[in-house]
Order: C-alpha cells, then structure tokens, then sequence
C-alpha cells in the first residue's frame, strides 16, 4: 500500500502523557493561546477570530477530562466521548471502537451519526483489517481524503456503509495507553476534507485523554469488583453461620435474574439487580445468632430485631458510591405491594422495581426452604400457589404473573 493510496499519514508516539502532565501542557496552551488572542485582536481581526476558534477548542478539550471521569465507566463515557469526538472535530460521524485483545477485534462501542443519531448493526473488525484495524495494528493516525481512492476501505464495512450515506473523508486516530492500543476514534466527514496538522493534533490528543480514561474507568472496576468479591465472602459466611439458607443467595439471584431478562431490563439494570440480590440480606451480619439461628418461633421483639436487617444492609453498602442504585434495593425488598411491608410501608409503584422482583424471588426460596422456626418446606408447587393467592397485597401482581410462569417453564426447585 502506497502512502498516496493511505492518505496523510502520521506517527503518534506511544507515550502517553500521565493525566496531571497532560493537564498542565494544555493549560500552558490556553494561557499562551489567550495572550496572542490579545494581541491578535488588537492587529488583525482575522487571525484574531481564528486564534478565538482555536482557544475555543482547547477549552473544549480541558473540560472533557471532568466529564470523562464522571461519567458511568461504561456505555455513558462511550457515547459521551463519541458525542464530543464528532463536535471537537466538526465531523458528521464518530466512532469509538474498542480493542477486545483476545479475539483480536475491534468492536464498535459508541457511534455519532448525526447530532442526535446513532448507527445500529455495525460489524466488527479484526486487527489489520480495513482503516481502524491499520490504525490499531500500527498505532499510527491514518486519514483518507476520498475514501474512493482508497484501498483499505474495501476491507471496512462500517466505511462501505457510511460511504451510501454520502461520506467522503476519515481521520482515525489510535488510543494507546503505555505502547498497547486500546482502542480506535475515528471521525467521518461529508465534505471532502485534507485533515490539517492542527485537526490531527486535536484528535491525538483527545484519543490521549480517552486512553487515560478508559484506564482510569477499567481501575475503578476493578476496586469495585475486589470490594464487592470481599461482601460476597461475607455473604456466603453468612450462610456458613446459619445452615438453613445454604444456597439460598445464589437461587435468589438466579430467579430475580431470570424475572429481570424476561422483563427486558436494561443491562445497568440487570447488574443492579444481580448485586442487590446478591448483597440482599447481607444486613443479617449485625443480627445476633440467638435470634437469626432460633429454632423456635420468634417473639415480636426478636422479629423486630430481624426486620432490622434490610436497613442495616443498606448501611453497609451506603457508603460504596458504586453500591449507589443497589442500596434502595436491598432497603425496600421486604416492602409489600399493598404497603404492609418493612422498613419504610411503601406501596405499589412506590417500591422499585427491582425490589419488588427481588421480594417475589426471596420469598418463593424462602417458601421451599426449610427454617428452623417452621419445620417444614412448600413444595414448588404450594410456593407458588402463595405467590399467586398474595399477589396485589404481598407482590406486584405482573411480577407475581412472571414469575409463576417463569418458575414453571424452568422447574424452580
Ligand atoms: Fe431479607
């Protein structure tokens, strides 16, 4: 491949500047930017207008790094950052590809097509292929002036695709953090374009600041999963402690699970629910054994005591900021329908959803389990005649509807 058939070409250096450097030297440019915009304004008011644009770019670019990092690690900071690459660029697509390093694939993670639309079906793209997969391969800035006249497009299907809708030109820049490719921002443009020096630079150094990102995103992850794998040990200590419900989270999550997919929930909402059910009852830690391991019928004192258990898990997982939409979860997943539940008597719609799923499956195990205050366990069968014979005052009547059907179709128990 020739490099007229490429386009303009240029190398970007694997090194990327570490957050608070980076910072600084965009800080430096404003300030410097700002002073010839001074001066500019005083003599020419052209380049005093382009030197404005320009200062409005750099400014752009600063503000993006708060927001990055605000953002939800995951689908929110991808389109976010499709949002801002096809705005910083004025282009009329971006695209954000993600390197799985595995399969060796770039998948597209978030796309801009217009201001406000988004492509759908896009396929994949192995390393080397096409222009984003040159681009990761050699983590180099490929641009194509007319995508026409280059031969790496016939390997592109996104670029085949986009191509129908009328664009002309591409600027891909590589996301590398210390020398491994990340991933790819590609921005697509209409009118013909010879992406200028200035135009790749801000690219670059944007796709530096994803790289930055991503990293920072793919750290906190990781705390949150070491934090949450050590509230699961105690969980599961928890059952160790009282052999009655061996077992029982790991059903709960799975039938609250199964209610959440068949009810189309979006995937945040189904991790919410998977943690929820998995921390439900991790309140239970501050209820001592002469209540929790009872064999008798407990007193009101002592089913007080235990109704504390709800509150006392969202105090625990309070103060985790990645616990934040899972501790009302675990809070209200003994509240009734017909608000006769604890700890708050919410009633109806007033009980989040995924609580209200998460009482029915809770229930339906607590039902067909033995305890040690009642002797005996329901058949399945039974269970679900209760949730059927409760459901309007004790369960939300649809989830109730659900989960009978889903039960039967997968032979709960
Ligand atoms: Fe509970």
């Amino acid at each position: 491949m020739t490099q007229r058939a490429l386009g303009q070409r240029t190398s970007v250096g694997n090194d990327q500047p570490d957050l608070l450097a980076y910072n600084k030297f965009l800080n430096g440019l404003i300030v410097q930017l700002e002073n010839k915009l001074q001066e500019a304004l005083k003599t020419n008011s052209r380049i005093g207008e382009e030197l404005f644009a320009k200062n409005k770019e750099l400014q752009h670019i600063f503000s993006i790094n708060s927001k990055l990092v605000s953002a939800t690690p995951t689908g929110d900071m991808y389109a976010l950052v499709a949002r801002i690459g096809r705005s910083l660029m004025d282009g009329d697509v971006c695209v954000l590809r993600l390197l799985d390093h595995e399969t060796r694939a770039l998948h597209i993670v978030a796309n801009r097509y217009s201001k406000d639309n988004v492509l759908k079906d896009f396929p994949t793209i192995k390393l080397g292929d096409g222009i984003s997969g040159k681009v990761a391969q050699e983590k180099r800035v490929i641009s194509v002036y007319d995508v026409d006249k280059n031969g790496l497009v016939k390997h592109d299907a996104l670029v085949r695709l986009i191509r129908k809708r009328g664009v002309r030109s591409i600027l891909a820049v590589p996301i590398v953090f210390r020398g491994k490719t990340l991933g790819v921002i590609s921005v697509y443009s209409r009118t013909p374009c010879h992406f200028s020096p200035d135009k790749v630079k801000v690219l670059s150094v944007f796709a530096s600041h994803i790289a930055l990102s991503l990293q920072e995103a793919a750290h906190y992850r990781e705390i949150h999963m070491t934090y949450f794998n050590t509230m699961r040990t105690l969980v599961l200590a928890l059952e160790t402690r009282d052999p009655y419900t061996h077992g029982h989270t790991e059903r709960v999550t799975k039938y609250a699970l199964d209610v959440g997919y068949t009810l189309g929930l979006e995937p945040d909402e189904v991790d919410t629910l998977r943690y929820a059910a998995e921390m439900h009852d991790i309140g239970k830690v501050s209820i001592p054994d002469f209540v929790l391991l009872k064999p008798d019928k407990l007193t009101s004192v002592e089913r007080s005591i235990i109704q504390l258990h709800p509150v006392k898990g969202a105090q625990i997982l309070a103060p985790l900021e990645f616990m934040r939409t899972v501790t009302p979860i675990v809070r209200h997943h003994h509240e009734r329908f017909d608000g006769k539940g604890y700890p708050d008597g919410l009633e109806g719609e007033q009980i989040p959803l995924l609580a209200r799923i998460l009482a029915c499956a809770d229930s339906f195990d607590a039902m067909t389990s033995e305890r040690p205050y009642r002797g005996y366990k329901l058949t399945p069968e039974q269970a679900l005649a209760e949730i059927k014979k409760h459901a309007g005052t004790q369960f939300d009547p649809e989830i109730a509807r659900q989960f009978i059907k889903i039960a039967k179709a997968y032979r709960y128990r």
